[in-house]
């Protein structure tokens, strides 16, 4: 028996698989703005940014209700709470209404956006899905003793073997999901979360620059908080941050924050400069982002740094922990490779455009190891913008598929 070859083999072809699922090529906002009737879902695709994780995944398929099934959740929950409601709508693996019918057994629990968050206890991120008697297809959660409560309704769009959009009537309701705290209890002690996240020095500095106040004033339009862990601050390439200003220590951390929510499926389909708390002026204090399968690379113009973990997120706020100090230019343009130290600004002019912060304007100098405008082309996805993106995708997709069938006509020969 040749088994295990066999399932080596599969297993290589699933990551394969899996590596070409990160690609994007749909786009459910346009994909439901064409049907008026989930006008309310789609608006909170959005708000909550489901849509950027859906768009940056393939193989799923997305359960929509439309206005009247959404309006026992819109404007009665918070957006937190909303966003794992509708995550567990959107399902792991490809069912067009054919493929309902044709469950083996008649049942099948599945995998939902929501089992990957981390919110979902045990194994309540699971959805129920049985072909019932007279052609009806039930939804419910995976929890034992739930109910059907769902049923499948119509299709809406299909893209093979990409997208599938089906229309259920109520939304699936697993325990608890309703009833979890707000996001203002859960980061009402920003600096508790951060310590046990093991980002303590930054959670310090945090509150002796008075900086923490800045993030909070933002929290009720959306928080992304950038955190380096404690080991970041005791890396090599970090400059002395005693030698900083009080001013550049305020820009530094403020440059580890943008006032707006973005999620870690925003960051993966992000072509943009983003601006950070320290932006004072155009170009000035930004980030670009680069990904690698499902990595995300913060670059800053000096050095990248990776996104860890995700700490919290919790509409519109979210935190991440990230393994290098964010080093922007405009503080340490002139420190070249391992050399501690940045020389000290010791006048600094006035910014023309008038910041949110008293940021300290010194001259912005040249990057060295990596200019923003480059900085994303070292990363093989992601960067290129999404046109040539999606040539590239068109252009691979086929060999890659070929590959993919050898590998398994190989595997089930020698199995044979
Ligand atoms: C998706 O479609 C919407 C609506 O047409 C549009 O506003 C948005 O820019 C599109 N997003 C991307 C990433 O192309
Ligand atoms: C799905 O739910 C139905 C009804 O509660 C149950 O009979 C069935 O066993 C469940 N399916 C799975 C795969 O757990
Ligand atoms: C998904 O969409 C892309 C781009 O439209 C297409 O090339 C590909 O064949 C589709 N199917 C799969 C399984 O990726
Ligand atoms: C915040 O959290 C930390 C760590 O969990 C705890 O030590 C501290 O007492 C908390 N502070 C408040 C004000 O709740
Ligand atoms: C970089 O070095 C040059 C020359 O030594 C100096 O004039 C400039 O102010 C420095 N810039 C920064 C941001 O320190």
């Amino acid at each position: 028996m040749a088994a295990p070859q066999t399932f080596s083999l599969l297993a290589l072809t699933f990551s394969l698989l899996a590596l070409a699922s990160t690609v994007r090529c749909h786009n459910i906002t346009q994909i439901l703005a064409d049907n008026p009737e989930y006008s309310s879902f789609n608006s909170y695709l959005s708000q909550t940014k489901l849509a950027d994780e859906i768009n940056s995944r393939s193989t799923i398929t997305l359960l929509v209700l439309n206005n009247g099934a959404m309006a026992s959740l819109a404007g009665k929950h918070p957006l937190s709470v909303i966003k794992n409601a509708l995550s567990l709508l959107v399902l792991l693996d490809y069912y067009d209404p054919q493929k309902l019918h044709k469950i083996s057994d008649g049942t099948v629990l599945t995998t939902t956006l929501y089992q990957t968050t981390g919110n979902a206890p045990g194994n309540l991120g699971f959805v129920n899905i049985t072909d019932l008697k007279g052609g009806k297809v039930g939804f419910g959660s995976a929890a034992s003793g739930s109910k059907l409560d769902s049923s499948y309704t119509k299709s809406v769009k299909q893209i093979p073997y990409n997208i599938s959009v089906l229309e259920i009537d109520a939304p699936i309701i697993s325990p608890g999901l309703l009833t979890a705290p707000a996001p203002s209890a859960a980061v009402s002690n920003l600096t508790g979360l951060l310590e046990k996240a093991g980002c303590k020095t930054f959670a310090g500095l945090l509150v002796s620059s008075g900086v923490l106040k800045t993030y909070e004033s933002t929290i009720e339009k959306g928080l992304t908080v950038f955190a380096p862990n404690d080991e970041a601050f005791k890396d090599d390439d970090v400059p002395d941050l005693t030698k900083l200003t009080q001013a550049e220590v305020v820009s530094l951390l403020e440059y580890h924050a943008l006032a707006e929510y973005k999620p870690k499926g925003s960051l993966k389909t992000n072509k943009n400069k983003i601006s950070t708390l320290a932006t004072n002026g155009a170009g000035k204090y930004d980030i670009t982002t680069s990904t690698s399968g499902d990595e995300v690379v913060l670059h800053t113009g000096i050095a990248p740094s990776r996104l860890a973990d995700t700490v919290l997120d919790a509409t519109p706020v979210v935190i991440f922990s990230v393994d290098k100090v964010l080093l922007p230019p405009e503080l340490f343009g002139n420190a070249t490779s391992p050399a501690p130290a940045p020389a000290p600004v010791t006048a600094p002019t006035p910014s023309p455009a008038e910041g949110p912060s008293p940021t300290a304007a010194s001259p912005p100098a040249p990057p060295t190891d990596e200019s923003p405008e480059s900085s994303p082309s070292d990363s093989p996805v992601g960067s290129a913008n999404s046109k040539s993106a999606n040539a590239a995708v068109a252009v691979s997709s086929p060999s890659l598929f070929t590959a993919l069938v050898t590998l398994v006509a190989v595997a089930v020969s020698v199995s044979l």
